[in-house]
């Protein structure tokens, strides 16, 4: 398989807004991560992915930008900006930007001239239709709740935002509109960054006519359907020709709705598009009739089949994105490990060995790396996010769910459980501010967070650091082949590395049932190349979340 520096890379992504404040105002910024940079350096990551920090009036935290070439106010300037770049680049690292084109905000100079009038040189920028039988022009539902159109008195028309009335779609198909966002990647690429995370890239290109969605069962609203559109990979590939193939960037799509089969033509290994994808199939396992609102958890027997047959058939075709959390999702150890007292770091050390160990490059989500858990949230005035709010008022007015479980569901399923402070040591806020912060501290901050890890050489930090720098000593962690084993087991997630002669076996059990499984012969005098007991052995005998690998020359 042929070697680039983004297969080998570990990237980590850092949410702005809660990393670090430097001047007290609550607000994570530019000048607080650059004071974090040797974390990070010490943690051993290659790639830093930025969530946005463009000029925004933050009605979805940044991903609704009216300035694609200027910095949020609450983050600092462009000065501070290129100070990071530079201090980001000195020590070794890379940085990757995210890319919000779906949309832009509403106060975009492009939607302000856009909403003027119907002969406006900008009308064509977004998506604009007539009302029908003086209602919405379709039956399309948001993601972040009610009708995907607005009405916009000034022209009698609607607009399209498949997120919120404040992130109007901009219309892919005007070509204006593509080379306006090329020239602007070209500014940045020659900045010096050193990539693209974009975002819900998989919805640019509508479908002709914008025909009516299908209704889910009880749903109050249609599926817009945009997933994999008509021309997505034309404009990727034009996008590529005019921006990627001059730099030496990295590129990974947000791809809401990705099937195997499309993403093989979005991170084709030929690299006419992406680099690669992140798909969603293994978070949307275990969503309920109120898709992400419910109190499921994931069977392990789905999990590995739908990892599996990712990891199998992209293999020698296109590359992996591999994450259990990020700014959307929730904490992964609460989701997937087990964030009880007794189990919370070695059920977090185990999922850590069970995503970095399979192919494809790696993120870790700020404050994974130190095991962070869900939120305790106690009420809706706690919450910030647009989406959970909206879902709530939605779902408990429509009497579908009943205020006590939507709570609930959001404690376990919101996205504001990722997105509390980074907790950094024991002192007031968790050491992220000496102001007010913008969202509650996580009340657990005193027993979990950085400096205490630091310090002990048994944390989820430190073992994260040994995973990572197995990485670039293993070449197998990297290009080896896949093969899953036990597909049937409800416990273990058994899986084989494979590369020339050497071969690598994971074992990880994702429950705390004591279980036995019989070590293949081959495997009998293999080194143990990591686990999370530090008595791990040979025995076949698998405790309560236990990860271990072994490795054979
Ligand atoms: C992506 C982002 C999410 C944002 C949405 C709209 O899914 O990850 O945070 O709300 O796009 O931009
Ligand atoms: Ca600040």
């Amino acid at each position: 398989m042929e070697k680039a520096w983004w297969k080998e890379a570990v990237v980590y992504q850092i949410y702005p807004r809660s990393f670090m404040d430097s001047n007290g105002d609550g607000i994570g910024d530019l000048n607080g991560i650059t004071s974090r940079l040797d974390y990070l350096r010490d943690l051993g990551i290659d790639v830093i992915w930025l969530s946005p920090v463009y000029k925004s009036p933050n009605d979805d935290n940044g991903y609704d930008i009216s300035d694609y070439q200027d910095i949020m106010d609450e983050f600092g300037t462009m000065e501070d900006f290129d100070r990071m770049l530079d201090e980001i680049h000195k020590r070794g690292m890379k940085l990757v930007m995210d890319l919000v084109v779906n949309h832009t905000s509403d106060e975009h100079p492009w939607f302000v001239e856009s909403r003027k009038s119907k002969d406006n040189p900008y009308r064509d920028y977004y998506i604009w239709r007539e009302g029908k039988d003086g209602k919405e022009p379709n039956n399309w539902g948001s993601c972040f709740s009610g009708s995907a159109w607005k009405y916009d008195e000034a022209t009698d028309m609607y607009f399209l935002h498949l997120f919120s009335t404040k992130q109007p779609d901009l219309n892919w198909d005007n070509p204006k509109v593509r080379s306006e966002v090329f020239s602007m990647m070209n500014w940045w690429c020659q900045k010096g960054i050193d990539g693209f995370r974009m975002d819900v890239i998989s919805l640019i290109s509508k479908k002709p006519g914008l025909p009516e969605g299908k209704m889910a069962p009880g749903a109050l609203y249609g599926d817009p359907g945009c997933a994999n559109g008509p021309h997505v990979h034309e404009y990727l590939q034009e996008m590529n020709r005019e921006v990627m193939s001059n730099y030496d960037v990295m590129t990974v799509g947000e791809c809401a709705g990705v099937t195997i089969e499309e993403a093989k033509k979005y991170a084709s290994l030929d690299g006419k598009e992406l680099n690669m994808v992140f798909q969603f199939e293994h978070v949307g396992l275990d969503d309920g009739e109120f898709g992400k609102w419910t109190d499921r958890r994931v069977k392990l027997t789905d999990l590995k089949r739908v990892m599996s047959a990712w990891q199998n058939e992209l293999e020698g075709k296109a590359w992996n994105s591999l994450f259990f959390g990020n700014h959307d999702q929730p904490r992964s150890v609460s989701r997937f490990g087990n964030d009880s007292l007794q189990y919370r770091e070695r059920s977090a050390k185990m999922l850590a060995t069970c995503l970095h160990m399979m192919q494809g490059t790696p993120y870790v989500y700020q404050g994974e790396e130190l095991g962070m858990t869900n939120v305790p949230f106690k009420s809706l005035d706690e919450l910030r996010d647009i989406e959970s709010i909206n879902a709530f008022h939605e779902l408990t007015g429509a009497g579908k769910i009943t205020p006590e479980d939507m709570m609930r569901y959001i404690c376990l399923r919101g996205r504001d459980n990722a997105r509390t402070p980074m907790q950094w040591d024991d002192s007031e806020n968790a050491g992220f501010t000496d102001g007010t912060p913008w969202i509650m501290v996580n009340p657990n901050y005193c027993t979990i967070n950085a400096k205490a890890e630091q310090q002990d050489p048994d944390s989820v930090f430190h073992y994260y650091q040994k995973l990572i720098s197995l990485r670039k000593k293993k070449e197998i962690m990297v290009y080896g082949s896949y093969a899953l084993l036990e597909a049937e087991d409800e416990d273990l997630y058994i899986y084989t590395r494979t590369l020339g002669e050497e071969k690598l076996l994971v074992i990880c059990n994702f429950t705390e049932n004591e279980r036995t499984y019989e070590i293949p012969a081959e495997f009998s005098d293999a080194e143990i190349l990591i686990s999370n007991y530090p008595d791990a052995d040979h025995s076949g005998r698998i405790r309560a979340y236990e990860a271990i690998v072994f490795d054979k020359m």
